[in-house]
């Protein structure tokens, strides 16, 4: 591609346009009792303008003390700070470099308490209660706080890491020493000693890919897979290793496996796992080599471990095929949520992929009302201004509206059978660039052209295109229909408390052998109706907290949905009585001590208790608000009009 038509990446003042890093080699202490990271970023930079004097990096927060280009030292201004993008550091580089001409220059910096992307936790904070732990979130755009980078998912790169640390550390790249399954911490004592871990990364990933975790990790591996040359593994603290091998070791190889049926094979030679506090805030991150999980997957059960099919479904789209910027965000998560759902229903029924599809429908609904002032951000393809925050338009939307778009297309496509073969084309096509949806759309014409003719260009003639990009409003341009049979069960549950509302609590017959055969998703389904409902009265809302065990659940999905319902109606006596147990289960003050951390979970739950009790929510959470991760943090003020 030419310079003259890379697309902008509105969030990033770096000029990768012009000269583009492609390697960095980074050399990092962890320092826990100062919390920061300090050391160095040496860049391999490509020129792409022949005479490009300087080259420039986004940063935020970070405190820069030098910088040495091809050897000497350099000239290096840091721009003036931008809220959401941060600050340009601008290097100066050797006069009349040529198009093609490498550049090496090394950034000395460390770190602030300002840093977003990583949380430093004290040990009270971890589940060993010994020893600190940190970890990071980059994406969408916070790597910019842990090094200076070209901070766009345009500009991949190849890393390589030497952390010298005293808790074992872990990055999203291949272990090169000490090895994963010798000693922790290669036998030193840990704590105390500084081990040198040292890691490579050599497939370019984007840079909100990189990710750095540290803790009293223990490893164990999964069992391998025949013909397989992957490794795979868990990652956790050691008291919680056993729970978590448990959760996890059956199916992450069987979900790669299959997987691996459909799409050309797993590129990154190593796929592990590890668990993080319950302040991580996503239910998965698919940093490369080392998906992040929250250990609210922790439920004994297995029922949860789906997470992880999105998360290892991101090594095709995201980690390989990967958005060009935020706008075609939906590329990363609708295709990964459709595919999720084709594994499903590979590795469950058929029934399974429509259950999915069901209850993702209903996140997209909510997802738009929450928008209807902001009717952009109900768009799959959205325009950012420049500047504008990306994680102000995190939703369900893209995952929602891009996978049912996906599916819609399956289906005027001829279905599944004929669609796969297109799918392994898309993701071979474009293996380890980026795009953008133009590009991608140029493709799958390009391929039913060739594939399918006439007949197929006129069905994708047909489709509403620019109401499935552009579309604003509650409705998707096409109806969509699932295969409902899973959800009978819990819809006929859901309709029977609704046709008791007026009778007498002490007069129902409800018990807990109502839901005894529903799985974890039904339980949801069963939830998510009554949500759809007008607010239960109080006394039913008690009842169905105990019945059933809702209102003591440690499953956090059935947790959160249950005060979702509970609160519904802001002004009710359910909803006042209701707020202050949430906001103790928010903020681990019911005994557990564990945090719904995840944002999933928090944000909302904070926006319920608000609603019923504004008081209450900023009180509880500026109490607890340094427990959240400093991202969740910040959304949650946003969320309560706070900042
Ligand atoms: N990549 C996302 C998480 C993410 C997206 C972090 C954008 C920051 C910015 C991850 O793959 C994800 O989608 N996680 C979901 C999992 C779910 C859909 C199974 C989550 O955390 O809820
Ligand atoms: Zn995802």
């Amino acid at each position: 591609m030419s310079a003259a038509v890379l697309p902008i990446d509105a969030a990033s003042q770096s000029n990768w346009h012009d000269v583009v890093s492609e390697h960095v080699d980074f050399d990092w202490t962890l320092d826990f009792q100062t919390q920061t990271i300090s050391g160095t970023a040496t860049h391999t930079l490509r020129v792409n303008t022949p005479g490009v004097q300087q080259v420039v990096f986004d940063t935020q927060y970070l405190d820069v003390t030098k910088v040495i280009v091809e050897g000497r030292p350099g000239d290096f201004t840091l721009g003036k700070h931008h809220e959401v993008m941060g600050a340009p550091l601008s290097i100066r580089l050797p006069i009349n470099r040529q198009a093609g001409d490498k550049v090496h220059l090394t950034v000395h910096y460390s770190t602030t308490h300002e840093c977003a992307a990583v949380q430093w936790l004290d040990k009270q904070q971890t589940q060993g209660k010994t020893f600190p732990f940190m970890f990071s979130q980059c994406q969408p755009i916070y790597a910019r706080s842990m090094a200076p980078l070209q901070d766009t998912a345009s500009a991949k790169i190849t890393y390589t890491a030497k952390v010298a640390s005293v808790l074992p550390t872990l990055l999203s790249a291949i272990r090169v020493s000490p090895p994963s399954t010798g000693p922790a911490h290669d036998g030193k004592e840990i704590g105390k000693d500084a081990v040198v871990y040292e890691y490579k990364q050599p497939i370019p990933i984007p840079t909100y890919l990189i990710a750095i975790a540290a803790g009293n990790f223990r490893y164990r591996a999964f069992p391998k897979v025949e013909g397989k040359d992957w490794n795979i593994g868990i990652w956790a603290e050691p008291e919680l290793i056993d729970a978590a091998y448990w959760e996890f070791s059956e199916d992450v190889g069987r979900f790669l496996s299959t997987a691996e049926t459909i799409l050309p094979p797993y590129r990154f030679g190593v796929y592990d796992v590890l668990v993080l506090p319950p302040s991580f805030p996503y239910g998965g991150m698919e940093n490369a080599c080392l998906t992040f999980l929250t250990p609210t997957l922790l439920v004994g059960d297995r029922t949860l471990v789906d997470v992880v099919v999105h998360e290892l479904t991101h090594s095709w789209f995201g980690n390989g095929v990967t958005q060009a910027n935020s706008t075609h965000f939906w590329l990363n998560e609708g295709w990964t949520t459709y595919m999720e759902r084709v594994l499903l229903e590979r590795l469950h029924t058929p029934a399974d992929r429509g259950f999915s599809f069901l209850i993702g429908y209903n996140s997209l609904k909510q997802a738009l009302k929450q928008y209807v002032n902001k009717p952009k951000y109900q768009r799959l393809v959205i325009n950012f201004d420049e500047g504008e925050d990306p994680d102000d338009a995190y939703s369900t939307v893209p995952y929602e509206k891009g996978s049912n778009f996906i599916l819609h297309l399956e289906r005027t496509l001829g279905g599944l059978d004929v669609f796969l073969p297109y799918v392994y084309d898309y993701v071979h096509t474009f293996m380890g660039k980026s795009i953008t949806t133009e590009q991608w759309k140029e493709h799958l014409y390009g391929y039913w052209s060739k594939h399918g003719g006439e007949e197929k260009i006129k069905a994708l003639d047909g489709i509403k295109w620019d109401e499935w990009f552009y579309g604003e409003g509650l409705e998707l341009p096409d109806e969509m229909e699932y295969d409902l049979s899973l959800a009978t069960d819990a819809y006929a549950l859901a309709a029977k408390w609704d046709a008791v509302r007026s009778e007498e609590v002490s007069k129902l017959s409800f018990s807990a052998s109502d839901v005894e055969k529903f799985n974890a998703n039904q339980k949801i389904v069963f939830l998510e109706r009554l949500q759809s409902f007008p607010a239960l009265p109080s006394s039913h809302i008690n009842l169905l907290g105990e019945v059933y065990s809702l209102a003591s659940s440690t499953n956090a999905e059935l947790r959160w949905r249950f005060y979702e319902v509970a609160l519904l109606d802001p002004a009710s006596p359910s909803a006042k009585g209701y707020a202050a147990p949430a906001a103790k289960w928010v903020t681990g003050n019911d005994g557990t001590g564990i945090l719904a951390g995840r944002m999933k979970f928090c944000r909302p739950t904070f926006r319920a208790i608000a609603r019923a009790n504004r008081e209450l929510a900023v009180e509880v959470f500026n109490a607890n608000k340094l427990a959240f991760h400093p991202i969740a943090r910040r959304l949650i003020e946003k969320d309560l009009g706070l900042a």
